[in-house]
């Protein structure tokens, strides 16, 4: 009897043999012709190989080339782009950089072969601008055996009007494709899968990105997006259904992946389409999430009695999913080392084979050791070479292709069509990946490794999820990582807090004015509503008088000494504290902010976090800054320079950050020693009574913090102008805070000091929008700036 370790080295020895086979037809279908012969990609890649210090800059001259429209402006880029070209290693490079400098003339003819040649490059990996100029292509893929999948480019849509348009074209095309191949000739290799499997394959395929149908895709409202998207998706699949057409929904960033999934499932759940089987979806074996992913959909196929098309993948945005997740202090979704995405590809390739009757598989990639272990392992899993299906991109690895043809595989090419700026995401992609230093096709074509190194079987390199820990060492200070709201886990927190807080409204909530930790109750109240219903009252808080205002103020300078003498350590010690409990009621706050001043989930995280930042930020840079510095030496003096309290701070708050701003001026303060006297913005006192609640929990001492809800114009001008009143920290608006700058150091008799008074007031900037730049990109820019922060961001455009 055979051990299963023997027959998997029988196995392993199996797939390197096919490996090698494959390996040699391709060899014998010319090797070299990789990019369909384009010499200039060709060229252009192999110089970002050769020079990686040059790939950045030539990917974004390339990017910003179909903006360019003069001969002027290009030279003008061509300059600021490759101003250093004499120091360059590229003799070719540098030759053509210095003829394109040279003279008008030859500037000219430069920029003319620059301009033609990035069109030649961009067609590299796009088959045409329409139907007319792709039909031809399809039509000789399809006299060489080869099949197609239809990729309409443009993704991330940015307007309704757009998204509307993508949905119509798709539909157009399907019907346009009705009329103008389904009189092809059949094809048995190509139309047919098997003869136990009961339905022929379409010659019409599409594949769809679900974010090129709605431009207003935001993963906290991911509820009502998928319905959005399943209205969107809804008349395409019925065209599909109606003309024959097979239908795939490509895989984008990670942060899409759920939504994608459950839109797929669902829609697939509908009457109308409960026997529709012309339909594929994709998994990415980059993501260590993938394993659990397949396995949902198998289960799904199983309890729905569904047959769908995996077509399964390693993954086309690596880079961004890396860079994303560091910037965000997110854990790396993908795996970091090419031969575990390489090994895990080989695991699912299993599963997926495992299951073929209900996931039947595509294999999308251009790498003969993934594609030699899946036809190996089909053959001992006994799943019919018909039902297999080989997938590869337009105009890379045409030999591949060929070879699989030959050995009698069914092999589709992603044909992308459409003009070159909406496909620019696309093509950054095909030039990311044909570059990097790990790709298969790279080490292939460019750096010519061996076939033993090439095909060898992958490992599973370090599990470990790299991210950038979060860290509250007294040394270093790493921003607290948002809400990831693509994770439902995430969501349900944010939407239970909403429902827990919005209960505890009910309850007639009273916020008293908070005198040396005495709360003091008013006659007269104000209310604080919800903007979005304004009808619901979240709280109502006391209204502190002058009289209040004297007396917090005095209270706050008789503890003036005492908390100035408090060890730094302690007063830093408060801030890291009332971080941590910030931390765990995030959702809980999160939940006040959507109530009391309408921040949408995003928003209102985000000022929670940043409101933790500016307790441990502050509290780290306080510890530094007590030590003072060493100022000049100069013989018989001592020079050094100190950070002394400085008494009473009064701190003026607004509303548009309620949490993040009023905290960040009143541990500002606090940790330097100061005593502080806080009077939150009229229509968030909820959320700055949580903000005084929560220090006290830190340990302030009550002596050291006084909270005054009130009325500004009521008591603002004896806060401000009080004899003792050291310094004013205020946020808000430009006639407020120009009025405190000058009535603060109005000279009165009683005047003991001059005041500092640090005022952040509201402005509108301007944005400048570049010849060169993304347009896309610009008008995102331009919305979010006016229009994100219910227009209330104090620097807003
Ligand atoms: P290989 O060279 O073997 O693998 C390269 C891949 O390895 C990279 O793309 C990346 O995924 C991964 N990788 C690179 N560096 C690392 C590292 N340091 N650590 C871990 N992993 C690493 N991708 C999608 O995201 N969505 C799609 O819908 C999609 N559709 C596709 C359709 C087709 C027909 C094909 C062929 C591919 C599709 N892809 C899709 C995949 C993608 O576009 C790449 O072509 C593919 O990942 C390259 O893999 P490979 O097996 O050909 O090459
Ligand atoms: C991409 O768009 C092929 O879907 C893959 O990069």
């Amino acid at each position: 009897m055979q051990t299963i370790s023997s027959i998997n080295s029988q196995l392993q020895k199996q797939i390197i043999h096919k490996s090698f086979e494959i390996y040699r037809l391709c060899k014998r279908f010319d090797l070299e012709n990789i990019f369909n012969k384009n010499f200039w990609s060709t060229s252009v890649m192999a110089l970002c190989i050769q020079t990686p210090f040059l790939k950045s800059r030539i990917f974004n001259f390339v990017d910003v080339l179909p903006a360019l429209k003069t001969e002027k402006q290009l030279q003008e880029h061509l300059e600021a782009y490759f101003f250093d070209y004499k120091n360059f290693a590229s003799q070719f490079l540098k030759s053509s950089l210095k003829l394109a400098f040279q003279n008008s003339f030859s500037s000219k003819f430069i920029s003319n072969f620059i301009q033609h040649s990035s069109r030649a490059m961009g067609r590299t990996f796009i088959a045409g601008a329409d139907l007319d100029e792709v039909l031809p292509i399809l039509k000789g893929m399809r006299e060489n055996n080869l099949a197609f999948t239809l990729d309409l480019l443009g993704e991330a849509t940015l307007t309704e009007k757009e998204a509307q348009e993508n949905l119509e074209k798709h539909i157009q095309v399907v019907q346009e494709l009705d009329k103008r191949i389904q009189n092809w000739s059949s094809s048995q290799l190509l139309d047919f899968a098997g003869k136990d499997q009961n339905f022929s394959i379409p010659k019409i395929n599409l594949s769809v990105k679900l974010s090129s149908l709605y431009s207003q895709i935001n993963l906290a409202n991911f509820e009502q997006v998928k319905e959005i998207l399943k209205d969107r998706l809804r008349p395409l699949l019925r065209e599909a259904k109606n003309k024959n057409a097979f239908l795939n929904i490509d895989m984008e960033d990670c942060e899409m992946k759920d939504l994608t999934l459950t839109v797929f499932t669902s829609i697939l759940e509908e009457p109308e389409f409960i026997d529709f089987k012309n339909i594929g979806i994709v998994i990415q074996a980059y993501l260590r999430s993938s394993k659990s992913d397949l396995l949902g959909l198998v289960e799904w196929c199983k309890a729905n009695n569904r047959s769908v098309q995996v077509r399964l993948v390693k993954g086309a945005y690596w880079d961004y999913e890396v860079i994303k997740a560091k910037q965000n202090g997110w854990e790396i979704p993908v795996f970091t080392s090419k031969e575990s995405t390489d090994y895990n590809y080989e695991k699912l390739s299993r599963i997926l084979l495992q299951n073929w009757q209900y996931t039947r598989p595509a294999f999308g990639s251009h790498n003969i050791r993934s594609i030699a272990h899946a036809i190996t392992l089909a053959q001992a899993l006994e799943v019919p070479k018909e039902v297999l299906e080989f997938q590869m991109l337009y105009g890379m690895a045409n030999p591949l292709k060929e070879s699989l043809v030959s050995l009698g595989f069914r092999c589709r090419d992603y044909v992308p069509m459409g003009e070159l700026i909406p496909g620019m995401a696309y093509f950054v992609r095909r030039l990311m990946e044909n570059t990097s230093n790990q790709s298969f096709l790279t080490l292939q074509n460019f750096a010519k490794a061996s076939p033993k190194v090439l095909l060898k079987p992958p490992k599973l390199r370090n599990q470990s999820v790299d991210f950038l820990k979060f860290s509250n060492s007294k040394e270093t200070f790493s921003n607290f990582p948002p809400a990831d709201f693509t994770k439902e886990v995430q969501r349900k927190s944010c939407q239970d807090a909403l429902q827990a807080v919005e209960k505890s409204i009910s309850q007639d909530l009273e916020i008293p004015i908070i005198i040396n930790g005495k709360k003091i109750k008013t006659e007269r109240f104000l209310n604080s509503l919800n903007p979005c219903q304004p009808s619901q009252v979240v709280a109502r808080a006391c209204m502190a008088s002058v009289e209040h205002a004297e007396e917090a103020l005095k209270c706050a300078e008789a503890f003036k000494k005492e908390w100035a003498s408090c060890p730094i350590e302690e007063r830093a010690q408060i801030l890291l504290k009332a971080a941590d409990i910030l931390e765990t009621r995030r959702f809980e706050f999160c939940a006040w902010e959507s109530l009391e001043v309408a921040k949408p989930w995003k928003e209102a995280d985000g000022d929670i976090a940043e409101a933790i930042d500016f307790c441990r930020y502050y509290a780290l840079e306080a510890l530094k800054l007590v030590k003072g510095k060493q100022l000049l030496k100069v013989p018989g003096e001592d020079n050094q320079y100190l950070y002394r309290p400085k008494g009473v701070g009064v701190v003026i708050a607004p509303w548009n950050f309620p949490l993040a701003i009023p905290l960040g001026m009143v541990v500002a303060g606090l940790v330097m020693g100061n005593p502080i006297v806080f009077k939150p913005a009229e229509q968030s006192t909820m959320i700055g009574y949580l903000l005084y609640e929560s220090l006290i929990k830190a340990g302030c001492p009550k002596e050291a913090l006084h909270f005054l809800p009130g009325s500004g114009e009521e008591i603002g001008p004896t806060l401000v102008e009080s004899n003792k009143t050291a310094f004013v920290a205020f946020t808000g608006s430009a006639e407020v805070g120009l009025s405190i700058l000058e009535s603060a150091n109005k000279k009165t008799a009683s005047m003991k000091t001059v005041k500092k008074v640090i005022s952040e007031m509201g402005g509108k900037n301007a944005l400048i929008v570049d010849e060169d730049a993304d347009l896309d990109d610009a008008i995102k820019g331009v919305i979010y700036s006016s229009f994100g922060f219910q227009g209330q961001k104090c620097s807003a455009l």
